[in-house]
């Protein structure tokens, strides 16, 4: 079952590629255009939504966090992302308009599933973007968009969280499509470079015995922090998560930027940094700043551990360590991104004599409240 792999959580690391492909599978026709025919909810609705909540736990909140990033930027829809805990217990304000997106690898947590509740009592449409078919959550919502990850073993999500980025992406595109905020081509460019994701991640995953070197040379260190902006700063929380998860080791993310609001108080001598670096061909000042962020905790002993796009020379000077990924697009790049941060938890938890697929005081699917 595990394929050779030491554990599910390796194995389905390695799954990736094929759980992002899959999800991507059969949601165009033959123009290119996507069509998404498991999107009951009409399409006036659709059209008429003025705003976007997406409600999630763990992981899958992290997802809901890039989708933030990807669908105002190509929707001018806004979207809010929030715990599904916190927003059970709110008074959120909701309309007809609202699209309430419920992100869930089982399908069964039951915080999401009491959030969905609460939406819809309210009068909010709730699409489910959830990986079990037959589960609960889709039951009992408008609709569902499938992410085709496969079963996940492995109490810590990884493939079911890069299937969960690619929904959205789609969810994303998809809305734009339909209330024309971007041109046909720019939609067709941005699906043609999604569709080349899956052998990205591939080349991550081709080298990933760097990445394994260093996470057993770091297997005693008792903590680490993890900086990111942008759709990095989702990747840098989720990197923390898995750390903490499966190797029990104090790890925090922050947003690169609220560093010199507090937590640079943190870094001392030795202290290891992982830095996601944003793509220095991107339009704007994001890598530059990002850079000096590197700068920064570097100046004050941090050991830096830098995410990087192959090319990106300017964060040489800075870094201890440089974990290459290939090049693509900002608003893509988490999907390539955080794999070398998995694998470095995986490792390390491995090195620490562990059980990687089943931590300590964790479920697969969090049942109660
Ligand atoms: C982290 C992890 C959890 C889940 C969270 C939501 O590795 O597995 O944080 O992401 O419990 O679970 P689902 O997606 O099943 O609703």
């Amino acid at each position: 079952v595990k394929d050779g792999f030491d554990s599910f959580m390796d194995k389905e690391i390695h799954d990736q590629p094929k759980a992002v492909a899959d999800t991507l599978l059969g949601r165009t026709d033959a123009t290119g255009a996507l069509v998404l025919d498991e999107l009951r909810i009409p399409e006036s609705t659709l059209r008429s939504i003025d705003k976007i909540i997406v409600i999630a736990c763990g992981t899958a909140a992290y997802s809901g966090h890039v989708a933030k990033y990807a669908i105002e930027h190509w929707c001018r829809i806004p979207v809010e992302v929030e715990l599904a805990h916190e927003f059970r217990y709110r008074d959120p304000i909701l309309t007809a308009r609202t699209l309430v997106v419920a992100i869930s690898q089982s399908g069964e947590t039951m915080d999401t599933l009491m959030a969905v509740r609460h939406a819809r009592e309210q009068g909010a449409s709730v699409l489910a973007i959830v990986n079990t078919n037959g589960s609960t959550i889709p039951r009992e919502s408008d609709a569902v968009l499938y992410t085709h990850a496969g079963p996940e073993v492995a109490v810590a999500s990884t493939k079911a969280f890069l299937a969960q980025i690619t929904a959205c992406y789609l969810l994303g595109l998809y809305l734009a499509q339909l209330r024309g905020t971007k041109f046909a081509d720019e939609l067709r460019e941005i699906l043609h470079e999604l569709q080349a994701l899956p052998d990205k991640i591939q080349h991550v995953l081709d080298g990933e015995a760097a990445v394994r070197e260093v996470a057993q040379a770091m297997k005693d260190e008792p903590s680490f922090l993890f900086l990111g902006r942008h759709v990095g700063y989702p990747v840098a929380l989720e990197g923390a998560l898995k750390l903490k998860e499966i190797a029990y080791i104090h790890a925090e993310g922050f947003a690169a930027g609220e560093l010199k609001h507090g937590p640079i108080a943190l870094v001392d001598e030795g202290q290891p940094v992982f830095v996601i670096a944003p793509s220095p061909r991107g339009r704007d000042q994001l890598h530059h700043k990002v850079v000096s962020n590197i700068q920064e905790v570097r100046a004050r002993g941090a050991r830096t551990l830098v995410i990087a796009e192959e090319g990106d020379e300017a964060v040489a000077p800075y870094a201890d360590i440089v974990f290459r990924v290939p090049q693509t697009p900002t608003l893509l790049s988490p999907l390539v991104a955080v794999v070398p941060l998995q694998i470095f938890a995986s490792e390390l938890a491995k090195a620490k004599g562990l059980d990687v697929d089943q931590p300590r005081n964790l479920a697969k699917s969090v049942t109660v409240e």
